[in-house]
């Protein structure tokens, strides 16, 4: 290391005095209680280490152990962002094999790995959306329409790049309401932007009418987004971008196995057609004529930076070492046995639980419990039930368009054995809510803490340890 032409300045005058103590009143406690301390906490999570995770949307399919094994290479883990380009040459190479591999999966020309979560590929698609149509001279388009079964950031990103979000319904089939849809293109086809599209939408249904809603959205100078939470039912079968998507996201923490953490670290990478490759953010993993690789910061139309240095860069490495074990070949298994746990559960789970849209599924289905009204029992404490026989709960109360609902996806990842105990779960939990309400509606009994009231523990997250003395007065209080 050079050595240090900064002045060392003494900690007392770099922090003002209230930020100092002298004590800090941290717990004196042996090893052995810290360890036991933090092993308990740590069995008081639920994940998919541990069980099966039915949540819908979210994939939350095993995570294989190999892709820790390749975050962990010295090479990957142990680099620093400022280091110059020659140093890190497998690295740029890993990013840049990424973005080769996802274009090929989503059917797009290029990729851009910057975006830490779904959310933020969409509010990335929608900034390029807007940047196209800018640089076209068309930025009166004001328009961005999206089913009113979308995901909640669908509206949330477009609204967050200035556009007004125009809805569009969901017909008796569970798919995009066609006569609608060409309702509300014919409205706004002079200021259309584009529409964003979950496919297979948010009711686990493969949008079937989708090169006609392509060509209509296209036709009125608008651009097709696609939220590809889903594409864990698509890949290595079908490409969105042959299906007319200019645009879209993945979650690598959903379809590519990198697990999801408590609002990160995630990656949702973002591909587009060669239309919208001029605008993608600053840096781009580029290959040189001579074999080497370089982070390419001269795109003069780029929209900018979206986040630090290149991305995720480990949540990449996971997803990349996990495209590379199951190779072109294999991806294929992935999507066709997510689609068939789905219908599997579906079709026996459907004898129990009625199923909202009773079609052919992908890889999720949704099941509604309006009926169980009568009984005095909701989804929520359905949900809430789940927990006692040893599950996580699946998501609830999305999309919006169904009462009473609960979002199943099963994932590849899950045996057939697991899947017909998760049945079997459910089927005491029917006969439960005809015999003994009350014991769903006071659930959970056996999990470490009983019902919360989730609205309030969000709004007033507490994460921090806290001497006695805090507890005490909070106690109080
Ligand atoms: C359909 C859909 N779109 C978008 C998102 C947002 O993704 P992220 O949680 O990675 O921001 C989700 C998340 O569950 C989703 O289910």
């Amino acid at each position: 290391m050079p050595t240090c032409d900064v002045p060392e300045t003494p900690l007392s005058e770099l922090l003002p005095g209230v930020a100092l103590r002298s004590d800090l009143p941290l717990p004196e406690v042996t090893e052995g209680a810290v360890v036991r301390h933090f092993n308990k906490m740590s069995t008081f999570n639920y994940c998919v280490d541990k069980g099966f995770y039915p949540l819908g949307s979210c994939t939350m399919k095993y995570n294989p152990k190999i892709n820790d094994v390749a975050v962990n290479m010295p090479g990957f883990a142990r680099i620093h962002p400022y280091q110059p380009e020659n140093t890190v040459q497998g690295a740029l190479e890993v990013l840049h094999s990424m973005q080769e591999n996802l274009a090929a999966i989503l059917g797009m020309d290029a990729v851009s790995l910057h975006p830490a979560a779904g959310a933020h590929g969409e509010l990335l698609g929608m900034m390029l959306i807007r940047a196209y149509h800018a640089h076209r001279g068309e930025s009166h388009r004001k328009f961005v329409i999206v089913p009113t079964a979308a995901h909640g950031t669908n509206p949330a990103s477009a609204a967050r790049c200035g556009y007004k979000t125009v809805p569009v319904n969901t017909d008796a089939r569970g798919l995009v309401d066609m006569a609608h849809l060409a309702a509300q293109v014919e409205k706004h086809k002079d200021g259309l932007a584009g529409f964003m599209l979950t496919n297979p939408n948010t009711v686990g249904l493969f949008e079937t009418d989708i090169l006609e809603i392509s060509r209509m959205i296209h036709d009125a100078g608008g651009l097709m987004y696609g939220d590809g939470a889903n594409m864990n039912a698509l890949v290595g079968t079908v490409r969105p971008g042959d299906m007319g998507f200019d645009v879209m996201h993945v979650n690598l923490h959903k379809t590519f196995s990198v697990p999801h953490g408590g609002g990160g670290p995630g990656s949702g990478p973002v591909g587009v057609k060669a239309i919208l490759e001029p605008f993608l953010p600053v840096p781009q993993a580029v290959k040189n004529d001579d074999g080497t690789f370089h982070l390419d910061y001269d795109r003069p139309l780029s929209v900018g930076k979206v986040s630090p240095f290149a991305g995720a860069f480990l949540a990449v490495v996971r997803a990349y070492a996990y495209i590379r074990h199951y190779g072109r070949e294999n991806l294929q298994q992935i999507s066709e046995n997510a689609v068939l746990n789905a219908n599997y559960l579906r079709v026996k789970l459907g004898e129990t639980l009625p199923v909202a849209y009773d079609r052919t599924c992908m890889h999720e289905c949704v099941f509604t419990l309006k009926e169980w009204k009568k009984y005095g029992v909701k989804a929520l404490d359905v949900a809430k039930r789940i927990i006692d026989y040893g599950y996580h709960p699946p998501t609830m109360y999305f999309p919006l368009i169904v009462p009473e609902c609960l979002m199943i996806e099963p994932t590849e990842t899950e045996s057939v054995e697991t899947l017909d105990d998760f049945i079997v779960a459910l089927e005491a939990i029917a006969e439960e809510a005809k015999t003994n309400p009350e014991v769903i509606r006071s659930a959970p009994h056996t999990a470490p803490v009983r019902r919360l009231d989730e609205a309030f523990a969000a709004r007033n997250l507490d994460l921090a340890w806290s001497p006695k003395e805090k507890f005490a007065a909070a106690m109080e209080d």
